[in-house]
């Protein structure tokens, strides 16, 4: 058993996601076991979607509640507990409520009723990392004020308040009440200005919104963190710390509980809240099904209910890669965010006994320890058993690994939770190999002794040293610091999830990506040895999608501020058509790397590439999309009438409705599908002048490899701001539909040039 589900805990980068999986297993497990009927398992949690009431924009609070109430059967359980857990008016029209099945079919025949879903589980998914985009106080930063004034909501697992990375002394006071209207009421969790407002959500109750694992801290710091001096993890990565938007407030929701994960219900809530509340962006890392639709996902249904309230949407892709088609919340008006490496390295390298040396990380690098003193090397999965391979505490704890550097392998437990055991049963360092499914990525974890972690090369080398000189195998841990320009960078770690997505009709997603590997950031509790002869305690190391989430929120919060007239499409717009997908300033064709291959990453690994921040700030030009434009998306994926209520919480006629296809949507990037008999598309986009009054455009094309690219006009010149124009791009295929065998996924790009301005549209080819 433990062995099938090792395999799946490798692919969680984060001990958080880690441990919030190990929670989900009983469960999982259950499933597979025979089934017992027990009767109190039939109360469900559900979420149910009904037509807006006639007064919908008239009914207070309450009025609403009774109207869902009136869908119930009655108002409480034999427990006492109340049915209802919340009611929703922007998020979706409808409520949440606790239901047996049977009591479900009855309400499915009340007049109003739309559809029902039962409650889904999902999980949680920069000192250096402003400076490592182009932010200066001089650049970017600047224009912006740092974002101040602007709200950045994030639901994740709550905030430690008074770590110093909130500090207020020099955040103003919280916007006036006309735009500002959320509070921190919880007794015992003090706000600031720098938090100011904070609420957490389980199944209709609000506990406290302190965060006891470290999630969402480290995300709200990443977002809009306070200047902390001497920030560092052990002693490591020591600078000044900051979120991308320093000065920006924030509002904590807290859906995410430590063995419970994050039930939709609560997200539902939490977005509703933030909409309330009137934040002006939010930041979402919390995981979803590649195969839900978007009213299955709790955050592409919660987000298009933001956009409509001028909202910015940011989520994470998820951490289900390297593998195509693991990526979520691929709607197409959320930015999705996928995660690069940077240049930055926490080294510690294996030295061994034959003075081979491999570069691996920790973050734990005391000074007092010999790198140059050769420890007998032990791999105690020699036995074969999982649990020795993967050095599980209860295995460890039968070992005599004294003065010993153990080998031990990805999985079961978090690094963490290795370090501790080998330590305790002696062992004087520890080894942890990478597999070829997590490539050359490798992470520096706060360890509780000498470590390093190597990439999977590095693990064939290590272990045919150590399987051919078991007896007399060797090897020393050689700590090298911190150091900078590692190359090549920004690359694609292996967890970020790819698409394309099933769901969104082929939409180039990831949009972007942000730094997501080793981001130091504010932790709530200590990490590493303890006690430790090394520095602070208060921030930490982790990697996810999650970490480069909030990095966009941060930018999309200075775009904000810049623009306060922008609506959420062309914030994403501007984000997007100024990435950056190549690693060099030597050349274009330098495309950034995949981590899983070190070898050029796709166009549905990179999205539009790389954030540039300061480049986003003034883009020249921007795509706009509508909530009409989306509702004939939708309409064109085929949804029915019902489908398209539940996703956007408006009544639509889809057979009165244009339809579009996703070729055809005015996003800024392009996916076209070439098959054998349909060998040429034409696609048109309408872009808003936001630069100079006179500007004008010259394309550069990279056309994908076997296809032609024409545009009409060839030329976009503008004569005031707001001006838009239209223009059309025919794709032809080149030469002959390609064998089989060959890559069918091809990425190109345009590059509109203006010599102020250089807008870039990504274009994935796809030959079906
Ligand atoms: C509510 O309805 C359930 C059955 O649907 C019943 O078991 C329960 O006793 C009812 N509670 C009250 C307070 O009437
Ligand atoms: C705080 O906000 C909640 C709902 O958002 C509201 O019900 C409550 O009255 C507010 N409390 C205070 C003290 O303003
Ligand atoms: C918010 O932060 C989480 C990390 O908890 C991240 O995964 C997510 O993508 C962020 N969402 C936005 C909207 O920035
Ligand atoms: C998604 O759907 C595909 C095709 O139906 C299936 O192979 C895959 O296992 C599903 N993935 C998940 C995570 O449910
Ligand atoms: C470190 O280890 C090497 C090799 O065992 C040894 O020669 C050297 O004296 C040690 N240095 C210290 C400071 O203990
Ligand atoms: C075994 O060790 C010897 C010397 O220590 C070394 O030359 C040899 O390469 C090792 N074998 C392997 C397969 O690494
Ligand atoms: C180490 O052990 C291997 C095999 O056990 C042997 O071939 C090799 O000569 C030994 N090397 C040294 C340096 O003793
Ligand atoms: C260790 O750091 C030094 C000093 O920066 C550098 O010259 C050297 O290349 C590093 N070692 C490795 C293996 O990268
Ligand atoms: C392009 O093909 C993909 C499958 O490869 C499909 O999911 C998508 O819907 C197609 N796009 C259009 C616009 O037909
Ligand atoms: C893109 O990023 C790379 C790596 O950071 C940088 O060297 C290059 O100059 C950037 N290109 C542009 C056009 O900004
Ligand atoms: C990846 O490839 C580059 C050359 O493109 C090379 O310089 C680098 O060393 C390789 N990285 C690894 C980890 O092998
Ligand atoms: C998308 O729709 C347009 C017109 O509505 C059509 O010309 C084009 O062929 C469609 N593309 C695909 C891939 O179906």
């Amino acid at each position: 058993m433990k062995l099938r589900y090792s395999v799946a805990i490798v692919f969680f980068v984060s001990g958080q996601l880690l441990l919030l999986l190990l929670h989900y297993l009983p469960t999982t497990n259950a499933q597979l076991l025979p089934i017992v009927h027990d009767h109190s398992n039939d109360m469900q949690i559900y979420i149910i979607d009904v037509e807006k009431h006639q007064q919908h924009d008239l009914l207070s609070d309450e009025d609403l509640e009774s109207w869902h109430a009136s869908f119930l059967p009655n108002s409480t359980l034999d427990s006492g507990a109340p049915r209802l857990l919340y009611s929703y008016r922007h998020v979706l029209s409808g409520f949440s409520a606790r239901l047996t099945p049977g009591e479900l079919e009855s309400i499915k025949s009340k007049p109003g009723f739309v559809g029902a879903q039962r409650s889904q589980r999902h999980h949680v998914e920069t000192t250096y990392t402003p400076g490592y985009l182009g932010l200066t106080r001089n650049n970017g930063w600047g224009a912006t004020m740092m974002g101040q004034g602007i709200i950045i909501g994030v639901i994740d697992t709550g905030v430690k308040p008074t770590h110093p990375s909130f500090d207020d002394s020099t955040i103003p006071s919280a916007p006036p009440k006309s735009k500002w209207k959320g509070n921190c009421t919880y007794k015992g969790f003090a706000c600031n200005k720098k938090i100011i407002g904070a609420k957490a959500f389980q199944s209709g109750s609000n506990p406290s919104p302190l965060d006891t694992e470290g999630h969402g801290t480290h995300v709200a710091s990443t977002a809009a963190g306070s200047f902390v001096r001497n920030a560092n993890v052990l002693g490591m990565a020591r600078g000044v710390a900051s979120g991308t938007a320093p000065m920006a407030h924030l509002s904590i929701y807290k859906v995410c509980f430590p063995k419970v994960g994050c039930n939709s219900p609560d997200i539902y809530a939490a977005i509703e809240q933030a909409i309330k509340d009137g934040v002006d962006v939010i930041n979402m890392s919390i995981s979803g099904g590649r195969n839900a639709t978007f009213y299955q996902d709790a955050v592409s249904r919660g987000s298009m209910g933001a956009i409509q309230k001028n909202i910015i949407p940011v989520a994470a892709a998820g951490n289900d890669g390297a593998d195509p088609i693991t990526l979520s919340h691929s709607a197409p008006w959320v930015l999705t965010v996928g995660a690069s490496t940077t240049d930055r390295r926490i080294m510690s390298i294996v030295v061994l006994g034959d003075g081979r040396t491999f570069v691996g990380e920790s973050a734990y690098q005391p000074t007092t320890w010999n790198s140059s003193a050769l420890f007998p090397l032990e791999y105690p999965g020699s036995n074969g058993n999982v649990n020795s391979r993967c050095c599980v505490p209860s295995e460890m704890a039968k070992l005599n690994l004294k003065g010993k550097i153990v080998i031990c392998e990805p999985g079961i437990v978090e690094n963490a939770g290795k370090g501790e055991a080998v330590y305790k049963a002696g062992a004087k360092g520890m080894i942890v190999l990478g597999y070829s499914r997590q490539g050359y990525t490798t992470f520096s974890y706060a360890d509780v002794l000498p470590t390093s972690y190597v990439n999977f090369k590095a693990r064939i080398a290590i272990m045919d040293y150590y399987l051919t000189n078991t007896t007399n195998a060797t090897a020393a841990i050689r700590f090298n610091g911190t150091r900078f320009g590692y190359m090549p960078s920004p690359a694609v770690p292996y967890f970020s999830s790819r698409g394309p997505s099933r769901m969104n009709g082929g939409l180039i997603k990831p949009d972007v990506l942000a730094p997501g590997v080793n981001i130091l950031a504010a932790w709530p509790k200590g990490v590493g040895p303890n006690p430790s002869p090394l520095a602070t305690h208060t921030f930490n190391f982790d990697s996810g999608t999650s970490m480069a989430a909030p990095h966009v929120s941060g930018i999309a919060a200075l775009v904000r501020k810049k623009h306060r007239g922008w609506t959420p499409s062309e914030i994403i717009s501007a984000i997007i058509t100024t990435a950056n997908d190549s690693w060099t300033a030597r050349s274009p064709d330098d495309i950034i790397i995949d981590e899983i291959s070190n070898d050029t990453a796709g166009i549905f690994t990179t999205g539009a590439g790389m954030v540039s921040p300061v480049k986003a700030l003034d883009p020249g030009l921007v795509f706009k999309l509508t909530v009409d434009n989306y509702i004939g998306y939708l309409c064109g994926l085929g949804y029915t009438d019902a489908e398209v209520f539940k996703t956007v919480g408006q009544k639509k006629n889809c057979s009165a409705v244009v339809h579009l296809n996703s070729t055809d949507l005015n996003y800024p990037s392009i996916a076209v599908n070439l098959t054998r008999t349909v060998t040429s598309q034409k696609v048109r986009r309408t872009v808003r002048n936001v630069g100079n009054a006179r500007e004008e455009y010259i394309p550069k094309i990279v056309q994908p490899a076997g296809v032609d690219i024409f545009l009409s006009p060839d030329r976009l010149k503008f004569t005031r701001v707001d001006q838009e124009i239209s223009y059309e791009m025919r794709f032809d295929m080149s030469g002959s539909y390609p064998s089989q065998g060959s890559d069918m996924i091809r990425r190109g790009k345009i590059v509109w040039d203006s010599g102020n301005h250089v807008v870039t549209t990504p274009i994935a080819l796809t030959f079906t």
